[in-house]
């Protein structure tokens, strides 16, 4: 079986090369294609940072095992990591987080045992990087979060449980503040989980999450998240069984999966072969279990687990006392101790299975079809504008372009409602959106949006609209805070 290899930046060559030593050493049944990805490609030029022999490599292999890789700081490039995972669609990124004994941390010396699986939703929310400056003063950020995106990664989640025998799977949010957006990732978390009738389905708010995350870790199973909580929220259990250096990561799509560390090329280290090999050997791990090599992926995990337990480490964990290995003597430390188990936690030899990649094109998008099929109209309009008046002055002008069906509803500044009432102590700035609905909910066209635009650009600088949906009897917009 051929897998594409991209060693990537920093401490990236050092620590891949140190983890293909230990599978060699184990005889892992794959061979290797390297391929040209990173920092170093960007700079002869590769705007994405991938050749387009890489590309094609990867596409035709289904898997790619990678080291970090930089993002050249400055305006105009995006993170080779991130184009990797949206343009591929590996749409659920999956970290697991276990108490490794000689990885001592507060919960392994409270015999507090932790085993943790993150799924983080991989394309969508803030992600997308669609920002725009509204007034120099202003910038404004869009959220995706979409029905068939949600179920994609919550399916996912919900398989990868059932398979793992979870006994519960928690679904972090922020439906509270974000109803419309946390509240369809939600909504979508609660549709799936009756398919799932054996697994405890609960839903935890994230920030209260993150309280019981770091008081009782020993609760959680697996957590299935939105992209940037999901980030944050998987930094802050790396934390709880020892941090960076231990958390393995895998994107997973329907064709390509990627399999990396979650930690960066450690550019203070990258060179001096001190770096940590574990995260990724446990990412690689990760990947032989995808692809079903279970003997050498045991023999190699029982030798890591042995290793780290005899007390074994690099220079950035472990008993300071000892003195730490080089990233290669770590490795050769590993392969010395094949054959060998772990006091604690033994992994059981299964049979390989042998999974080829499946060589699927996605030659249509079914994604693009809504089953929902509500009865859908326009009932209003939010338009974004830059203006230093107070809120009155604002009310006057829009109320020269009402009419008997549409008028104007509220004005708010920063999301606060500001008119027809607001508090004095609400601190202005210079973007406002008024918001126009329609009398008893009566459908508008498109051409009196524009029409309305037309009549309001005579009075204002717009910067922005948001057209106010309707679908069935629900109103798909959410409400200033104070209306
Ligand atoms: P980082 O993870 O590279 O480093 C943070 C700290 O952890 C440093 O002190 C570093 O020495 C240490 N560290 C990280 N991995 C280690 C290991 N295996 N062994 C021992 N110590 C380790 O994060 P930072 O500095 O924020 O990012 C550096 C670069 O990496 C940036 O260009 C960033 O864009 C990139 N990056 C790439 C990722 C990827 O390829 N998936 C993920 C995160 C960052």
């Amino acid at each position: 079986m051929k897998i594409a290899v991209a060693k990537g930046d920093g401490i990236g060559p050092e620590i891949m090369d140190a983890v293909i030593d230990v599978f060699n050493a184990a005889k892992v049944p794959l061979e290797y294609d390297f391929v040209d990805m990173g920092k170093w490609v960007f700079d002869k030029g590769f705007s994405n940072g991938m050749t387009a022999k890489a590309k094609d490599t990867i596409e035709e292999l289904g898997i790619l095992f990678k080291g970090p890789m930089e993002t050249p700081k400055g305006k105009g490039v995006k993170s080779v990591n991130v184009t990797a995972r949206k343009t591929w669609n590996t749409y659920a990124n999956k970290r697991t987080f276990q108490t490794l004994s000689g990885v001592d941390t507060v919960f392994s010396k409270a015999g507090i045992p932790i085993d943790i699986t993150i799924v983080r939703e991989n394309i969508e929310d803030t992600y997308g990087g669609i920002e725009h400056m509204l007034t120099q003063d202003v910038a404004l950020g869009r959220r995706f979060i979409t029905r068939p995106g949600s179920m994609q990664v919550i399916r996912y989640a919900f398989e990868m449980a059932k398979k793992k025998g979870a006994k519960r799977i928690t679904c972090g949010h922020k439906a509270n503040i974000m109803k419309l957006t946390d509240g369809l990732f939600l909504e979508v978390f609660k549709e799936v989980a009756k398919e799932y009738p054996e697994l405890k389905a609960d839903d935890v708010i994230v920030d209260d999450l993150c309280m019981k995350l770091v008081s009782r870790p020993d609760l959680f199973d697996v957590v299935v998240l939105t992209n940037l909580q999901g980030d944050i929220v998987s930094d802050l259990c790396a934390g709880l069984v020892g941090g960076l250096g231990f958390a393995p990561s895998a994107n997973i799509g329907d064709h390509i999966s990627i399999f990396e560390a979650v930690h960066g090329t450690a550019p203070d280290i990258a060179g001096k072969n001190i770096a940590n090999p574990t995260a990724l050997l446990l990412s690689g791990l990760g990947m032989l279990h995808h692809l079903g090599l279970m003997e050498q992926a045991a023999t190699i995990e029982n030798a890591l687990l042995y290793t780290l337990e005899s007390g074994v480490h690099t220079g950035d964990f472990g008993d300071r006392a000892t003195a730490s290995l080089s990233t290669t003597a770590f490795a050769q430390a590993v392969i010395q101790n094949f054959g060998k188990l772990p006091s604690q936690n033994p992994k059981p030899s299964l049979a390989n299975f042998y999974v080829t990649p499946t060589n699927f094109k996605l030659e249509s998008n079914p994604m693009l079809q809504s089953h929902l099929n509500d009865h859908h109209k326009i009932v209003g309009v939010d338009f974004f504008i830059e203006s230093a008046e107070q809120p009155q002055a604002i009310a006057d002008k829009c109320s020269l372009h009402t009419t008997a069906t549409l008028k104007l509803v509220t004005i708010t500044n920063r999301g606060t409602q500001v008119w027809p009432s607001g508090s004095v102590f609400t601190n202005l700035i210079n973007q406002y959106y008024c918001r126009f609905e329609t009398v008893n909910e009566s459908p508008l066209s498109q051409n009196d949006v524009i029409d309305l635009y037309r009549a309001l650009a005579v009075n204002f600088k717009i910067c922005s609209l948001e057209i106010l949906n309707m679908w069935a009897d629900k109103k798909a917009y959410s409400l200033a805070q104070g209306q």
